[in-house]
């Protein structure tokens, strides 16, 4: 064959390899409102930064005639490309060649690109859309599913991993976005659960449709198993660019420190008077948030599940932090299973990549209750607990109101290795609420008073001498345990300053194999 034939040929294979499944599955992709695997990589990267591999592997199976249904590049496309300038590698599930089912080959070419990523050190992007395991390949398939997931946990820690979910997530392959740090799944067309209404059927009788098992609803809200709810895919893959903006690109770099024209001593006059005078009521933490960070930007995770905790990114004069905020409009802020378990990841997140904490307190304790304590909110709130104590990254933590009991310790204390912590005037740390106290400090002498009245008159007396003694920040001032006592509207200052002075922090952890964070 001629030169000049030879890369005919070559440019011919390019265009069958970019063909897929072929154009009439092109097509029911796209009628389903999906884009293609190709359609979303270019979405995704840099323009024209893409470099694909393995475009020409195909499958090794020879039964169930699958020997005559060759595609090239087996049903997934890999390779790796810029964001913002910015090196990733990503791999997109093709659902036009056999539904994007996972073969040996399809896993190999995941594997490499996972491999080369933790090497040269940068994020990995996965796009799943997919039937799951080929099913005639049987336990080649496991094993290819068995090789990501190692592959998953080796990065853990070491390079962001974000998956997006625009189709099916069913069965083991789940576990593969699940070993990631952020799952982004689309509000059409994408589910994922462990076994699907058919089996659970069979075993329990419950019948249940797919979205009712494990629709991007269920899975932001319910069960806490997805971080992002994506109203279309563009939106969602918008989401996995916005968010590389705060992540360095593996765990040996810091976050980019961008320019910030939004003025660091801007003075929000309103933060002076947010805390409602009554104790008791709310308002909304959010506001706060985003009068204090640059731009008004806040990226919020999780916001649909354990909405009495707000977790997100957001940048301070252009460092990228995460913020952890209790939320009075929500159960009054309180901790509970929920808020602690996606506090703690969230936590362990942004220590694993360098990313600065600032926490907002007003929390009133743990939920009380033979629910909370049955299922465990000794565990999980350990693992805020836990999660906070082990941080080394920049700590700030700024107490707008209420921070009572253990929820105080928990909550990004001094105790806990905070660097800098503030508390507004309103701020009121103490062991528990004025009511709980005079309750249980003064039940004798109360019991010992007959006339209703007098009882009231002499109750509220106490209240408000304990109020008077312990709900501020000045008991905690006296003893260091608050830096300083600031004014709310000067907040985005102080902690812009603090966090200037902790860049160049160092701490670190007694050697050893791992912790045994109470999981
Ligand atoms: C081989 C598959 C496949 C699979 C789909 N296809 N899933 N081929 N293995 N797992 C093929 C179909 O045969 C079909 O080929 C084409 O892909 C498109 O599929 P359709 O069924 O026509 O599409 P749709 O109606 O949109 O339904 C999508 C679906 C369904 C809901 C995902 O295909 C489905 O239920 N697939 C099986 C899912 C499953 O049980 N997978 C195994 C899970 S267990 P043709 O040529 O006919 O068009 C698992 C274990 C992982 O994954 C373990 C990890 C540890």
């Amino acid at each position: 064959m001629e030169h000049l034939e030879k890369i005919k040929q070559l440019i011919e294979l390019r265009e069958k390899a970019k063909q897929g499944g072929g154009e009439n599955r092109i097509e029911a992709q796209h009628a389903k409102g999906k884009y293609t695997a190709r359609e979303r990589i270019e979405m995704l990267l840099d323009e024209g930064s893409f470099e694909e591999y393995d475009m020409f592997v195909t499958h090794r199976c020879r039964d169930f005639g699958l020997e005559d249904q060759l595609y090239l590049g087996d049903g997934v496309i890999t390779g790796h490309g810029t964001i913002d300038g910015r090196v990733v590698y990503v791999f997109s599930q093709d659902f036009t060649v056999m539904g994007g089912s996972l073969s040996e080959t399809f896993a190999n070419k995941i594997c490499k690109i996972m491999d080369q990523a933790i090497k040269v050190g940068a994020p990995i992007i996965g796009i799943n859309d997919s039937g799951g395991a080929r099913i005639q390949e049987g336990v080649m398939s496991l094993a290819g599913y068995a090789e990501i997931f190692h592959r998953n946990i080796m990065a853990s820690g070491v390079v962001p991993q974000i998956s997006a979910i625009f189709g099916p997530c069913a069965g083991g392959a789940v576990y593969s976005p699940a070993l990631t740090d952020v799952i982004i799944m689309s509000e059409k067309n994408s589910y994922m659960f462990v076994t699907g209404p058919k089996v659970t059927k069979a075993v329990t009788g419950e019948d249940i449709s797919v979205e009712d098992l494990g629709s991007a609803g269920v899975h932001t809200s319910k069960s806490g198993v997805a971080h992002f709810r994506a109203e279309s895919e563009e939106e969602g893959i918008l989401l996995i660019r916005k968010l590389l903006e705060y992540l360095p690109s593996n765990n040996l770099e810091d976050p980019i420190v961008t320019e910030c024209t939004d003025p660091i001593d801007r003075l929000e006059e309103e933060l002076n008077s947010i805390i409602p005078s009554n104790p008791n009521q709310p308002y909304d933490v959010k506001d706060i948030i985003y009068s204090l960070v640059d731009d008004r930007e806040f990226l919020e995770m999780h916001r649909h599940y354990a909405k009495n905790i707000v977790v997100g990114f957001a940048k301070f004069n252009g460092i990228p932090v995460g913020i952890v905020a209790n939320q009075p409009n929500y159960l009054a802020g309180v901790l509970d299973i929920d808020a602690s378990k996606k506090a703690a990841r969230f936590v362990r997140f942004c220590d694993a990549f360098n990313v600065p904490l600032v926490t907002l307190v007003d929390v009133p304790g743990f939920l009380p209750g033979s629910r909370q304590e049955h299922g465990g909110i000794i565990i999980h709130g350990a693992k805020l607990l836990f999660a906070y104590g082990e941080a080394t990254v920049p700590k700030v933590t700024v107490t707008l109101r209420k921070s009572y009991g253990g929820a105080h310790d928990v909550m990004s204390s001094k105790q806990l290795r905070s660097d800098i912590n503030y508390a507004w005037p309103s701020a009121e740390i103490a062991v528990m609420g004025a009511k709980g106290a005079i309750e249980i400090l003064e039940s004798s002498n109360v019991a010992k008073i007959e006339d209703p009245e007098e009882r009231a008159k002499y109750i509220a007396q106490k209240e408000t001498e304990y109020i008077e003694k312990f709900a501020n920040p000045y008991m905690a001032a006296r003893h260091g345990f608050i830096d300083d006592v600031i004014e709310p509207r000067n907040t985005r200052f102080r902690v812009i300053r603090a966090l200037q002075t902790l860049a160049t922090k160092k701490d670190t952890n007694p050697p050893r194999k791992h912790n045994n964070i109470p999981l």
